[in-house]
């Protein structure tokens, strides 16, 4: 971010009085009317503000009801840029919404006659058995976010056996996360313009006991984040702290790439002659397993196939990259029927209620990622917060699943949604 004038406090939580009654408020006024009783937690908050830690007057966790909510609360106790930069899409945010928003294209039709006393909600990918479909997908820097950053999201993938993914800009090292998640990681790499870069990051992870690297091709230098550029604006800190130099860049900054030599990068998070032949390179590296992280078409998701991948995950970065206007959930029937079930589609992206996952998965997905959920969770109450978005997930998801009649993802099937299309045309003749 810019160098903002006045000093951070050390600690979580490093924003004024003014600017958090002004966030608190839109904010609140955001929630929706069940979620009222947090506005008990205002006058709290102001006074922790005062005396510089917000976040211990944050309301009991168990009175967070839904994942949305942990949103308002992030954003009454992060510094605007922090917030901004987690928050932001592109132009208009508009397909960080609809990622969501889309969802409600969908209903969900429930079978009524099915036994789900035996009941089962896990997964198995690359031979490894989850409880649950839901992974933290990969979030950089979180150290913007909480100061225990990445270790405390490995902790909570920990308690609750989920998968993460981790950034490859991540603030913590590789070694470290997998240490506090006591299991290996995946990890996310950028492609960038020097490949001898690109293949040091991806032994270094093997080398901390990545199972699987997930390459990211959906993030072209030079996106423009205009909410992002406006948070920075409004925020009044110094920086320095972290923002050693004001780096932003990823590879010169992130602990993955430390005692690797970067000076050739140009771009850092992918080259502009990316091409099919770029996936051939990156699989005679890869030992493990391949995962292309962010493709949107059929086509892409062939290529990906063809080109030796062993998964890939329909995204589009959270809206953060492209404006494109389409959804991943949108997006997913053409990769997955592309796809034909030779190796499994993940999908991220506006993922806020079990139903959504639930819907992702009738579409074909074998997993679903959550990006920004879990930065609400960990800036807000850290380890636990991540714990509990990921704990209302899997409340949310059991439900559904139970109500719909299908005991088990495998009996999640294209059939449990329909289009509101086609319910539009209930009328038959
Ligand atoms: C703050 C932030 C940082 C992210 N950093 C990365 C990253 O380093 N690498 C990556 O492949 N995706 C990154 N993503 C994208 C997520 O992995 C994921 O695709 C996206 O957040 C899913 O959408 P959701 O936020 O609506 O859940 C980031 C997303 C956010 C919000």
């Amino acid at each position: 971010m810019n160098r903002p004038r006045g000093p951070m406090p050390a600690g979580p939580v490093h924003r004024g009085r003014r600017a958090l009654v002004q966030s608190l408020l839109r904010s609140l006024a955001a929630l929706p009317v069940a979620a009222l009783p947090l506005a008990a937690a205002v006058p709290r908050l102001l006074r922790a503000a005062d005396a510089g830690d917000p976040c211990a007057a944050l309301p009991p966790l168990e009175s967070v009801l839904a994942v949305a909510e942990f949103e308002a609360l992030a954003k009454a106790v992060l510094p605007p840029a922090h917030f901004g930069y987690m928050a932001t899409g592109v132009d208009d945010d508009r397909t960080v919404a609809w990622n969501h928003d889309a969802f409600s294209l969908l209903e969900i039709r429930a079978s009524r006659f099915v036994d789900v006393s035996r009941f089962d909600m896990g997964v198995t990918l690359f031979g490894t058995r989850w409880p649950t479909p839901l992974y933290l997908s990969a979030v950089s820097s979180q150290r913007a976010f909480h100061p225990e950053a990445e270790l405390a999201a490995a902790r909570a993938a920990a308690s609750r056996q989920a998968l993460m993914m981790l950034s490859g800009f991540s603030s913590t090292a590789p070694e470290d996360v997998a240490a506090a998640r006591g299991a290996p990681v995946w990890q996310q790499v950028y492609p960038t313009d020097d490949f001898d870069v690109t293949r040091a990051v991806i032994e270094r992870a093997e080398r901390a006991g990545a199972p699987a690297i997930a390459i990211t091709v959906d993030n072209r230098s030079g996106r423009y984040n205009e909410t992002l550029q406006r948070a920075m604006r409004a925020d009044t800190r110094t920086c320095t702290q972290c923002h050693v130099g004001n780096s932003h860049d990823g590879v010169r900054k992130a602990p993955l790439y430390a005692g690797i030599d970067v000076s050739r990068v140009t771009e850092s998070t992918q080259p502009s002659n990316l091409r099919p032949a770029f996936l051939d390179r990156v699989r005679a590296v890869v030992k493990g397993r391949l995962v292309v992280k962010g493709i949107v078409t059929g086509e892409d998701a062939a290529t990906c196939v063809r080109h030796g991948a062993d998964a890939v995950v329909v995204s589009n970065h959270g809206g953060r990259d492209e404006e494109s206007l389409r959804s991943t959930i949108e997006c997913l029937p053409e990769v997955a029927k592309a796809c034909g079930g030779r190796i499994p589609v993940l999908l991220d992206g506006g993922i806020r209620r079990g139903t959504d996952v639930f819907k992702a998965l009738a579409l074909g997905a074998s997993a679903v990622g959550i990006g920004r959920p879990q930065v609400w969770g960990l800036a807000t109450y850290g380890q636990a917060g991540v714990e509990a978005v990921l704990d209302i997930y899997a409340r949310e998801l059991r439900s559904i699943m139970r109500q719909a009649g299908t005991p088990d993802v495998a009996s999640i099937t294209r059939s449990h949604v329909v289009t509101r299309e086609q319910a539009a045309r209930f009328l038959p003749g």
